[in-house]
């Protein structure tokens, strides 16, 4: 193929079986079971297995692998040691990607993939895996504390995944309603195809570099505002907003000069994400918990959503995952700039999975490119230009 096609949009960059979307239906399955089964009916813990082994585990493998999580919590405090170092303004997002790039020299273990030229020892991926994951959420909720000048609130092997990352953030039992959008957040974001950062992940994993440094790779893509970037960005285009009574004149403003609606649109879905649509059922929940108080973010959101059908759905531009996921866990309280973080926690997940599947057909990514530059020329001497 010579044909240059930007943001290789269509383009196959790999052969997976981890998961697939119909932007046109609206559907996405991780290893061919429907999201909304999932985020009813699964956990975060059984969602990251099945998308590492391909199966639904049984019982007693769903109970192992939850304990190596538990027990894969704690970091070594030269971790909290390195972040005490960082500047408190930094952007939690190069924070963690800091932090996990790091992780490769306090926990060693990339001699499988030296040592050889594919890595098929899968006890090996999938112990790195659960190490990365178990940690991922810890780091983010540990610079909530050091960033502010506390000490981090240590990790509780009694709380499930959710729980425990909420726990770490407040450093109080979390609300069960919380906890549970936490856990459907989770297994929401897990998993996406080949994304802008799970493809980063593949071509990091394809030089066989340790799976630090392809989680590195990966956070350090995710982090930019056209991809898991949004959803910071949304909550505060909302409070840019203001009200709902604003929305109209701002959305016209914003439309009329080419701007962005952050948290509008996606490659792939040409109808609304059926993400969105899982998150919006759970923003219900809440409402009626908080019997319909709700903030006015919340109902400046509402209003934004519906000038907007109105202006870009005839553009198949709808909400995308990062619309509501902002919102929800703006009112969960969490702070904005660590929602991409948080993102970032449950992408692990599906980034170890294609790690693994990269690794176990291996070839290094080495595409071609379109030249369009000078042909040959002849140097001028410094003293001849
Ligand atoms: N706000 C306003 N218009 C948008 C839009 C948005 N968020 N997203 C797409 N559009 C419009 C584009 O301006 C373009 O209009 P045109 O044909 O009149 O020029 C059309 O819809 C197609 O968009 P395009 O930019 O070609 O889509 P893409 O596939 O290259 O980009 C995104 C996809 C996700 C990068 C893009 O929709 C976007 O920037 N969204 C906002 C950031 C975001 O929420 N990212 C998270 C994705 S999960």
């Amino acid at each position: 193929m010579n044909e240059y096609l930007p943001g290789l949009e269509g383009v196959p960059a790999t052969r997976s079986n981890i998961s697939d979307l119909d932007g046109i239906k609206g559907i996405l399955t991780y290893r061919g079971y429907p999201i909304e089964d999932l985020a009813i009916n699964s956990t975060f813990e059984e969602t990251c297995l099945l998308l590492l082994d391909g199966r639904l585990p049984t019982r007693a493998a769903l109970d192992d692998f939850d304990r190596q999580l538990r027990r894969n919590r704690v970091v070594k405090y030269n971790i909290r040691e390195i972040m005490k170092y960082l500047p408190a303004t930094g952007h939690p997002m190069e924070m963690l990607q800091t932090a996990i790039a790091s992780l490769g020299m306090f926990y060693q273990g990339d001699e499988c993939l030296t040592g050889s030229d594919m890595c098929q020892d899968l006890n090996y991926v999938h112990n790195m895996s659960v190490k990365i994951i178990a940690r991922m959420a810890t780091i983010v909720a540990m610079w909530e504390h050091v960033r502010n000048g506390y000490d981090p609130v240590a990790p509780r092997k009694d709380l499930t995944y959710a729980e425990n990352l909420l726990y770490m953030f407040s450093g109080e039992a979390p609300d069960p309603l919380y906890a549970k959008i936490m856990d459907a957040c989770l297994i929401l974001h897990a998993e996406h195809t080949i994304n802008a950062s799970t493809f980063a992940a593949l071509v990091a994993g394809s030089t066989l570099g340790s799976p630090y440094l392809v989680v590195a790779a990966a956070i350090g893509t995710l982090a930019g505002p056209l991809h898991g970037g949004a959803n910071e960005r949304v909550v505060e285009m909302l409070e840019q907003i203001g009200s709902p009574a604003n929305v109209p004149a701002w959305l016209e403003d914003k439309l009329s000069n080419k701007e962005k609606i952050w948290g509008m649109g996606h490659r792939e879905y040409k109808v609304k994400d059926p993400r969105a649509i899982i998150l919006q059922g759970l923003m219900r929940e809440l409402m009626d918990q908080r019997s319909g108080n709700m903030s006015v973010m919340f109902d400046t959101a509402l209003a934004l959503e519906a000038a907007c059908e109105e202006r870009l759905a005839p553009k198949g531009v709808y909400p995308n995952v990062d619309f509501y996921s902002g919102i929800l866990y703006r009112e969960m309280g969490l702070p904005p700039d660590q929602f991409t973080s948080i993102f970032a926690v449950a992408r692990s997940a599906g980034w170890l999975a294609h790690w693994r599947e990269q690794l176990g057909d291996n070839r290094i990514f080495r595409p071609t490119q379109v030249y369009a530059g000078e042909s040959v020329r002849e140097y001028v001497p410094l003293d001849q230009r």
